[in-house]
């Protein structure tokens, strides 16, 4: 089957970047930050993107590209044929309707703030009213699920226009938007009376924070905010061009997410501290109650910034999501059209089926179905825990071991010269990463937080 690439470089790049900036950098990132303490949390999480994050992504780049086959064909093929190797298409598949399927419910809480948003629908309430209208409309039955599966079908309509049409273009438009109405916000944000305290918040390291699972909880952000341990970014780099540089690229691609996430701390903590009696370990509904809120209360008494405040910022939230969820999609499409054969639209619209039925279950788990729990965890928190702390990790080391291990060096150096036209000089670092640094220190890490956290 004729494969279709990116048609520039800026767009292959885009899109990457549209895959790892989400909800991960905006939502969750403050989150996980506020719960760990702040900026212990932000240094260790730092490193891992560098340490590990960026290489894995390198290491994903360079199987996509050189295979330019499925992930379970790139890596038989790759492997030399060994059949074993194959399993590893399974990956992206299974993560793929993991992750879409919660995140799609949190991608849906946002289309929903956005909407609420644009109706000026957050006028006039309190921060009471604010954590019921919240814990509310997520416990519905209903309700959520409808704007769930409005963003799953935006989402399944853009992938079943193929990679240029739909997610090159997708990408083209809402990243540059995404990174004006983050410039804009933080600006705001830091003129609150609470920046220099969100500041502190995120800058000043206070080490008796790190606790046990901090370390593990750095990792499967650093992983899940670049998209990297779940095969995904080999999907996207089947669609390079042979010039890209995949260095040069995964790096840009990891600047700009940690720079994301950072700077929607700088949005969220100085609009969390400027409001007293709000907590930054506020958990997943930070976003959702605290502010709303302090958009309101700081911005009371000129409605229409705060109107604007809070309808940009969601619809930020929006485009963000639609980035990430577009490639995971993709990650089970590229599965099905191109392993067997099923239409590109067939296939997206059947994955999309199978994303609401099981995030109808993620959904329902905080209302309907909220004592329903496997492992002591609802399946929201369920399928969060197996995708960033099972299948990420474990993905990126066995991919860092086949690149490392099994993989003839020289298919290693040809994809990061471009065959001899670029010159690497980061090249030695890599390969002690992926063949010693990596699989060593995802493995203790693992082995060691998760016997803790038993
Ligand atoms: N990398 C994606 C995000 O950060 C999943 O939202």
């Amino acid at each position: 089957m004729a494969k279709e690439n990116f048609g520039s470089k800026i767009g292959a790049i885009l899109a990457a970047a549209g895959s790892a900036v989400g909800l991960g950098n905006i939502w969750r990132f403050p989150t996980e930050t506020g719960e760990h303490g702040g900026a212990a949390f932000l240094l260790i999480y730092v490193a891992f993107m560098l340490l590990l994050g960026v290489p894995i992504m390198v290491s994903e780049f360079v199987i996509g590209r050189h295979s330019q086959r499925s992930v379970s064909e790139s890596f038989y093929m790759m492997s030399g044929g060994r059949k074993a190797w194959k399993l590893m298409g399974l990956i992206p598949v299974v993560a793929g309707f993991l992750v879409l399927s919660y995140y799609a419910v949190v991608a849906g809480w946002t289309l929903y703030y956005a909407f609420t948003s644009g109706i000026n629908g957050f006028a006039g309430r309190t921060s009471e009213q604010f954590v019921d209208d919240f814990n509310t409309f997520i416990s519905d039955p209903v309700q959520p699920l409808l704007w769930m599966v409005a963003i799953l079908i935006v989402n399944g309509a853009i992938v079943a226009l193929g990679v240029q049409r739909g997610i090159e273009r997708g990408a083209k438009i809402m990243m540059p938007m995404l990174f004006v109405f983050i410039v804009i916000l933080v600006g705001c944000s830091l003129t609150l009376p609470g920046a220099a305290d969100g500041l502190g918040f995120m800058f000043k390291p206070d080490f008796s924070k790190v606790t046990h699972g901090i370390v593990l909880s750095a990792m499967g952000q650093a992983f899940f905010s670049l998209s990297v341990g779940l095969c995904c970014l080999c999907t996207y780099a089947c669609y390079f061009r042979k010039d890209v540089n995949l260095m040069k690229d995964a790096l840009s691609v990891g600047g700009i997410d940690t720079m994301v996430a950072i700077l929607s701390g700088l949005i969220i903590f100085p609009a969390v501290f400027s409001i007293p009696g709000i907590a930054p370990s506020q958990g997943p509904s930070l976003v959702f109650v605290t502010l709303p809120n302090v958009f309101q209360q700081v911005f009371g008494g000129m409605p229409l910034l705060a109107y604007l405040f809070s309808l940009v910022f969601y619809l930020l939230l929006v485009m963000a999501a639609l980035t990430s969820s577009i490639s995971m999609l993709e990650m089970a499409v590229a599965y099905f059209h191109e392993d067997h054969g099923v239409d590109r639209r067939t296939a997206s619209a059947l994955s999309t089926v199978v994303c609401i039925v099981l995030g109808a279950a993620c959904s329902l788990s905080f209302g309907l179905w909220s004592n329903v729990k496997v492992f002591d965890m609802g399946f929201f928190d369920l399928f969060d825990f197996i995708v960033c702390k099972l299948i990420m990790p474990i993905g990126g080391l066995l991919i860092c071991v086949f690149l490392g291990w099994v993989v003839d060096e020289q298919v290693l150096k040809d994809e990061l010269t471009n065959y001899g036209q670029l010159h690497t000089p980061y090249y030695p670092v890599y390969r002690f990463i992926i063949r010693y640094f990596a699989p060593i220190c995802i493995a203790l890490i693992f082995i060691n937080e998760l016997f803790q956290l038993a």
